[in-house]
Order: C-alpha cells, then sequence, then structure tokens
C-alpha cells in the first residue's frame, strides 16, 4: 500500500493545455484548499479566473500567487458565501470585467466535528449556510452571467451519503447540495441550459477538513481499508473539475462524481475484507 498521503498520479494535469481556453470561471472559497487547486488548474489550462472568499488578507495572498501564473487572468472578491447580496456584487463585476462565466465552482465550506446534542443552532446554521445556502448563492448569482452550456459544479463530500458522528451540520448540509445539484440540473437544462454537477473528494492531503479528521483518527485508520488506500491529492480534484468543466462534461449533468477512493461504497468494512482475501490468495502458493 502507498503511505497515505503518496499519489499515483503526478502533480501536474493530465489535460492537454488548452483545454478551457477562453473560458471564464467564477470559484467561491477560491483563496485556500480544494477551490484554490482548482482555480489554478483553470488559468493552467486557460481560463480566466474570479475568485471569491471572506477573509481578504488570505485572499490577496491567493490572488498574487495566482496572478503570478498568469497575469492578468485572475480577480478576487472578498465576500461571504451567506451573503446572496454580496455573492451577486461579485458575480457581477467578475463578469463585467471577463465576459460571461463558462464555468462556476460553489466550493466555499466551513467545517468542524461537534456532537449534535452540543451544537448550538447558530453551530449548525453557520456550516448548513455556508455549504449549502453558500452554493445556491453562488450558481443564483451567476445564472445571469452563464454562457450557453455552462458548467455549475458544487463541492460535496463524502458526508452526503455516508453518516458520519460529530458531523451532523455537514452531513445535513451535503445532502442538500447533491439534492439541490439534481434539481438545478433539471431546472436550467434544456437547448441554452447549463450542466450542473457536484464532485464529492475523499480526504484530501494538506486540506483543512482531511487535517481535523485525521487528528482524531490518524490517516492509516481512516484511507487504510479504503480500495484505493491512500489520501486523494489536491491535484486530482483539481482535475475532476476540470474534466467536469471540458468537452467530457458537456454530457454530464445532474451527477455527483465521486473521487474518493471507494470510501462511499457502502462496505467500507467489506473493502478491508477483500483486500485481505486479496493478500491471503497472494500469498497462496501457484500451480
Ligand atoms: N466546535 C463547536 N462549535 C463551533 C466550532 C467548533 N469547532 N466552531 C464554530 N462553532 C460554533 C460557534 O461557537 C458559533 O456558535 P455560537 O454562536 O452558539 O457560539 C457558531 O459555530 C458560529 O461560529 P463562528 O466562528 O462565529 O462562525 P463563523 O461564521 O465565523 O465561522 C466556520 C464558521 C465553520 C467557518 C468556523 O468554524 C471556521 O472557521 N472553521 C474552520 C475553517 C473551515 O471550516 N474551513 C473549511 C473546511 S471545509
Amino acid at each position: 500500500m502507498s503511505a497515505p498521503g503518496a499519489s499515483a498520479a503526478p502533480g501536474g494535469t493530465c489535460f492537454r493545455a488548452d483545454l478551457l481556453a477562453g473560458g471564464v470561471a467564477f470559484v467561491t472559497g477560491g483563496s485556500s484548499g480544494i477551490n484554490l487547486a482548482i482555480a489554478r488548474r483553470f488559468l493552467e489550462l486557460g481560463a480566466k479566473v474570479a475568485i471569491v472568499a471572506r477573509d481578504p488578507a488570505r485572499l490577496e495572498r491567493a490572488r498574487a500567487d495566482l496572478d503570478a501564473l498568469r497575469p492578468g487572468a485572475v480577480l478576487a472578491y472578498s465576500a461571504d458565501v451567506r451573503d446572496l447580496a454580496a455573492v451577486q456584487a461579485a458575480a457581477d463585476a467578475g463578469a463585467a470585467a471577463f465576459g460571461p462565466y463558462s464555468i462556476v465552482v460553489a466550493g466555499a465550506a466551513g467545517n468542524f466535528l461537534g456532537p449534535a446534542e452540543q451544537l448550538s443552532a447558530n453551530a449548525f446554521a453557520a456550516v448548513v449556510d455556508i455549504d449549502l445556502k453558500g452554493t445556491f448563492h453562488a450558481f443564483r448569482a451567476c445564472k445571469p452571467h452563464l454562457r450557453r452550456a455552462a458548467r455549475l459544479i458544487a463541492i460535496s463530500a463524502p458526508q452526503a451519503s455516508i453518516p458520519i458522528a460529530m458531523q451532523a451540520h455537514a452531513c445535513a448540509a451535503k445532502a442538500g447540495i447533491e439534492q439541490l445539484v439534481r434539481t438545478l440540473a433539471v431546472e436550467w437544462g434544456g437547448p441554452d441550459g447549463c450542466r450542473v454537477n457536484s464532485i464529492s473528494p475523499g480526504l484530501v492531503a494538506g486540506t483543512y477538513g482531511a487535517e481535523i479528521f485525521c487528528k482524531v483518527a490518524g490517516a492509516e485508520n481512516l484511507v487504510g481499508h479504503q480500495p484505493v488506500p491512500r489520501l486523494l491529492t489536491l491535484s486530482e480534484v483539481a482535475d475532476a473539475a476540470a474534466m467536469l468543466a471540458g468537452p467530457l462534461g458537456d454530457y454530464v449533468t445532474g451527477h455527483t462524481f465521486a473521487i474518493d477512493g471507494g470510501l462511499t461504497l457502502p462496505t467500507t468494512g467489506g473493502a478491508a475484507i477483500a483486500a485481505a482475501a486479496a493478500k491471503a490468495l497472494a500469498a497462496a502458493p501457484r500451480s
């Protein structure tokens, strides 16, 4: 087994360098983690990118970092995704500067581990409002600025389909995101419509989300029993977004793309048994 954190894939993209040439992307949560990696990948593949995040200092660091990659191809707007008017202002400004969006990534998220019986109403609402309402706000704000066949991509998580203790808020929010995506795929489809999907990444090395889980349970214990027993890389998630944003995504809508190493298969325990059986088989004498 590869050590957790090791990647079978190289850090670079598996796509050709002009995959998204001429595109314009709007990415919430784009100052860190998965969404920053996605914004960077979109730039590498030829799109212009408007990133949105709450913390102005972190946002400016990300903007400068991305601008060094392709000067003039990045805009940054500070907004809290819980505030539709603020997201709308960012979406309007980005479209005025770069033109209509071909890609929207609603990635801003918040999370912490908390027993349900101890979550205050405000604590539960904070995560639901950032994740679920924030996803709706990003899509809603960009809707008037979408090109034909634009790609709307939400960031879901395994919490949408597997219940995880101390994650009642995140499980509810991410499950809501996946049904929101299916609903918008239907409502906003049609000849001039858009494609609406979500990506559900497993534990991604180097992110805050992986850090809080690994701290309590250890990376090896968390991903060691997956069919693909390693952490996911930022580069792999970024390419998953590029896949949905590129030509291959044109016929995909209302879908959740799980890039999770098999984590959400119904029998993660079964995977451990299957792995043990495979080991025994490999060790058995061959005829
Ligand atoms: N455990 C329990 N409750 C928590 C908490 C924690 N670790 N973090 C926040 N809360 C509660 C707060 O106590 C507050 O409830 P209260 O008003 O009843 O006290 C409520 O959640 C809102 O917290 P607050 O910090 O005021 O909200 P915020 O809007 O500024 O930030 C988060 C909310 C989720 C973004 C914040 O917890 C955070 O910064 N998390 C770490 C960063 C992160 O989530 N990154 C993305 C990972 S996917």
